[in-house]
């Protein structure tokens, strides 16, 4: 006997990468993160917040928050949805969207929530197998209610031109979630198209580029009618008061957000000749991690053998298609370099 819908019994959940205990020592390069600490605004904010704003509730729409998310993207206010992280948002767009008979589409791998929230509201996920250069083709095809781009994508770091992302919005009679969570790692985006077509969502996280993950601050941009229809699945008090300053304090301050992306970058770039060197193969990411195969050696052992020297990087293991790769984590240049002479011990 269960408590539950047969879906979700049968169904698998996300696994989230491993957190390290408070106080435990590790380099993490497993979940994304943000090496560098986030804008000394938003950390004022946060010590001088009158703890007094606590005995009410927030604001439902978070609006001080969007009001700066709209000046600094250059978006109408009313096109801004908060999101508590922005998988909150995603969560809206599954309830408000799928049920039994709906359909959405990827193109394999990438972020395992698309298709965590389509099998909890039973909906049909149709993951696609080809090569990027097929994408748009094979998913201009499938025209599902819901078709997901994560552009750079996790866990290849591959972009997505704003070029073909236009395109497909225009063959797609359904929704496109443009998922630009590495956007701020990214040489372009594609914000623009939310404005210019009416079935595009552009999603956007403090996670990463404002090195803000324990926030939980996110949202999206999206057509009036659309974010209406989000509105009415969304918590009612999804996003914290404290979220709501800290985040406006953040996004404010994109000088301190493009100096950290701008290290990252070059980071990402010192990295990947690195691990080039050590025999590693991997698509040129435009995120703020790589995602590495080992000439040799099995993927499973090497992040073992990282495990045992305190460094955690991310093993998919529960996916075939990724079982012979490791997702890195850009992390510090010295991060970094603790992590290439640990490779240089387990390879050799
Ligand atoms: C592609 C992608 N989208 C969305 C998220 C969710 O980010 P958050 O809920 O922290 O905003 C992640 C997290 O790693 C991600 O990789």
């Amino acid at each position: 006997m269960s408590y539950f819908r047969k879906n979700i019994d049968k169904m698998t959940p996300y696994v989230p990468g491993a957190q390290p205990l408070p106080g435990q020592k590790i380099i993490k390069l497993n979940t994304n993160e943000n090496p560098y600490p986030p804008s000394p605004a938003a950390i004022e904010v946060l010590h001088a917040f009158d703890a007094d704003c606590l005995r009410k509730y927030p604001d439902p729409m978070a609006r001080e928050f969007c009001g700066v998310v709209a000046d600094v993207l250059d978006v109408p206010a009313e096109r801004v949805i908060p999101g508590n992280g922005s998988d909150d948002v995603l969560v809206m767009i599954s309830r408000a969207c799928l049920e039994p008979g709906k359909k959405i589409t990827f193109v394999a791998p990438t972020f395992e929530f698309y298709e965590v929230q389509s099998n909890i509201e039973n909906a049909t996920c149709i993951p696609l197998d080809c090569e990027p250069s097929e994408a748009i083709e094979q998913l201009a095809d499938q025209d599902a209610d819901v078709t997901f781009v994560a552009s750079p994508n996790s866990p290849t770091g591959v972009l997505t031109s704003c070029d073909a992302l236009d395109e497909l919005a225009g063959r797609l009679s359904g929704l496109l979630v443009i998922d630009e969570a590495y956007a701020d790692f990214s040489r372009e985006n594609a914000l623009m198209l939310a404005a210019s077509h009416d079935n595009v969502i552009v999603l956007r996280t403090l996670s990463k580029g404002y090195s803000l993950a324990g926030l939980r601050m996110g949202f999206a941009i999206a057509p009036p009618p659309v974010l209406q229809g989000l509105v009415k699945t969304k918590a009612i008090y999804n996003v914290d008061a404290v979220a709501c300053a800290v985040g406006a304090a953040a996004m404010a301050d994109q000088d301190h957000k493009n100096a950290n992306a701008r290290k990252v970058i070059a980071s990402r770039e010192a990295l990947s000749d690195e691990l080039a060197e050590l025999g590693f193969t991997f698509p040129a990411s435009q995120a703020n991690f790589l995602l590495a195969r080992p000439a040799t050696g099995n993927a499973s052992e090497i992040y073992e053998a990282l495990k045992a020297r305190g460094i955690l990087v991310r093993y998919f293991q529960n996916q075939a298609i990724l079982s012979d790769k490791l997702r890195i984590t850009v992390g510090t240049d010295e991060e970094n370099g603790l992590l290439i002479a640990a490779l240089k011990e387990i390879m050799a």
